[in-house]
């Protein structure tokens, strides 16, 4: 049977003339619907190309999974996602862009990096002339920029990587660039998300906003554990965090925020413990470690966080925090030990040097949430990936050594 909804759009009292999409519908008007003619409404709406998907999904009321499956059942096409990636130059966010234009060719993944020293084209060198992958240099802070690509690639949705990331920086250098983008560039894609009425926005933040946990104690950072940022770095991306659950209360943002711990893997910037440590092992140099070398992180494999976030992006819930980790917890000397060994050189190549001030002694996640509630789980096991995460180091020795021209400061401060 046909199903025919209430009123088209431009009959709808509360339509202003203005809105798209779900806007277009009253609230009230839905609320009176049994979910099976909510389903057929956003059926027909899509189908007859009046919505998008984002806004079928709202009409419906259904998850996007069940959604999609019911398109699938009735042979109707999924449209396209148009992803904006900010940020998607750099280690995490070159890996999520990667596997968003492969495992997705029908969505548009646009990529926006200001291309600061850790950003790096060469990256996604390898995908770069793909028809469903865009580039543009520019600034997550800069409110007019970001607006005109949401509207000229019709973006439905964020997901952000765009952040100073080195801990070190942030106490050697200054933390002003921390502040603009880890706080003001997050409060920047709010306000766009919010008046571009985005389908969602996924905030890609750290664990290290928790603070410290002690050696020893039993105790992981939960969603609920309160911000207690120890370092510029973290207290600037609890900032954009705090933003985030702010303009959720507010506004009713659909944003979405994770903390994950430590990833490896390949295409990290030479600076950070891993790559670095690969690069000093391959250059026959000492291994430098802070203080007594005992702090912990817990290590994941990056392509086991680029899985999380694309199941945060299409089944995440808005408003929802996640924490993701690898229940794989090392100190900094186990690290350096693995490198040394692997590369068969003793273990007195490693140089104790003063710890830097507000070292964090140790970082653990409980996951629980995203796995129960999104089903995820990490797939690559430390003990493997590791090696080949070297591997990789030891086959892009070009990579790094373009990288060592343009920044020849990499961790000088560490002596
Ligand atoms: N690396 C980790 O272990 C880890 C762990 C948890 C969370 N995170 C978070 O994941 C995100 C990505 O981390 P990463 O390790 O890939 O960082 P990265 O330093 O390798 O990459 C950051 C990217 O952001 C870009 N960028 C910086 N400022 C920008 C701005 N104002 N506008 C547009 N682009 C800008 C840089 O050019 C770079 O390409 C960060 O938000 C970080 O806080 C990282």
């Amino acid at each position: 049977m046909e199903f025919t909804p209430p009123f088209p759009p431009h009959l709808d009292p509360n339509y202003n003339g203005n809105n798209t999409g779900t806007e277009a519908y009253s609230k009230e008007i839905l609320n009176q619907m049994t979910t099976s003619e909510r389903t057929r409404l956003a059926v027909k709406l899509y189908k007859k190309r009046e919505i998008e998907i984002h806004d079928a999904i709202k009409i419906s009321g259904l998850s996007a999974e069940i959604f999609a499956s019911v398109l699938k059942g009735m042979n109707i096409e999924v449209r396209q996602m148009n992803v904006l990636v900010c940020g998607g130059a750099g280690f995490i966010g070159s890996n999520f862009v990667r596997h968003m234009v492969t495992k997705y060719p029908h969505y548009k993944i646009v990529n926006v990096d200001k291309l600061t020293y850790a950003g790096n084209i060469d990256n996604l060198i390898d995908i770069e002339n793909r028809s469903n992958y865009i580039f543009y240099q520019g600034d997550i802070v800069d409110q007019k920029f970001i607006d005109e690509i949401i509207v000229k690639e019709k973006i439905d949705s964020i997901v952000n990587f765009a952040a100073e990331t080195h801990v070190d920086r942030s106490i050697h250098i200054g933390s002003r660039e921390f502040v603009m983008t880890n706080t003001v560039g997050v409060q920047t894609l709010l306000d766009a998300t919010r008046r571009h009425n985005l389908f969602k926005f996924v905030n890609i933040s750290t664990d290290e906003v928790y603070g410290s946990l002690e050696l020893g104690e039993q105790r992981m950072f939960t969603e609920e554990t309160a911000f207690e940022p120890n370092v510029p770095y973290a207290a600037a991306k609890a900032g954009g965090d705090l933003l985030c659950r702010a303009y959720y209360n507010t506004f009713g943002v659909p944003v979405i925020v994770s903390h994950c711990s430590n990833n490896y893997g390949p295409y990290q910037f030479p600076e950070k413990l891993i790559p670095y440590l690969i690069t000093k092992a391959l250059n026959r140099e000492q291994f430098p470690i802070y203080g007594d070398g005992r702090n912990i992180r817990d290590w994941l494999f990056v392509l086991d966080h680029v899985k999380a976030i694309d199941l945060m992006l299409h089944k995440g819930i808005p408003g929802e925090v996640y924490n993701i980790g690898g229940n794989n917890e090392k100190s900094n000397l186990e690290i350096a030990k693995l490198i040394l060994q692997y590369f068969g050189l003793p273990e007195s190549m490693i140089k104790f040097v003063p710890d830097r001030p507000g070292h964090d002694r140790r970082y653990a996640i409980d996951a629980a949430k995203i796995m129960n509630e999104l089903g995820w789980y990490p797939e690559h096991r430390f003990e493997e990936a590791i090696p080949k995460t070297i591997e990789w180091y030891l086959h892009n020795q070009e990579w790094i050594a373009k990288i060592k021209q343009r920044n020849a400061d990499i961790n000088e401060h560490i002596k």
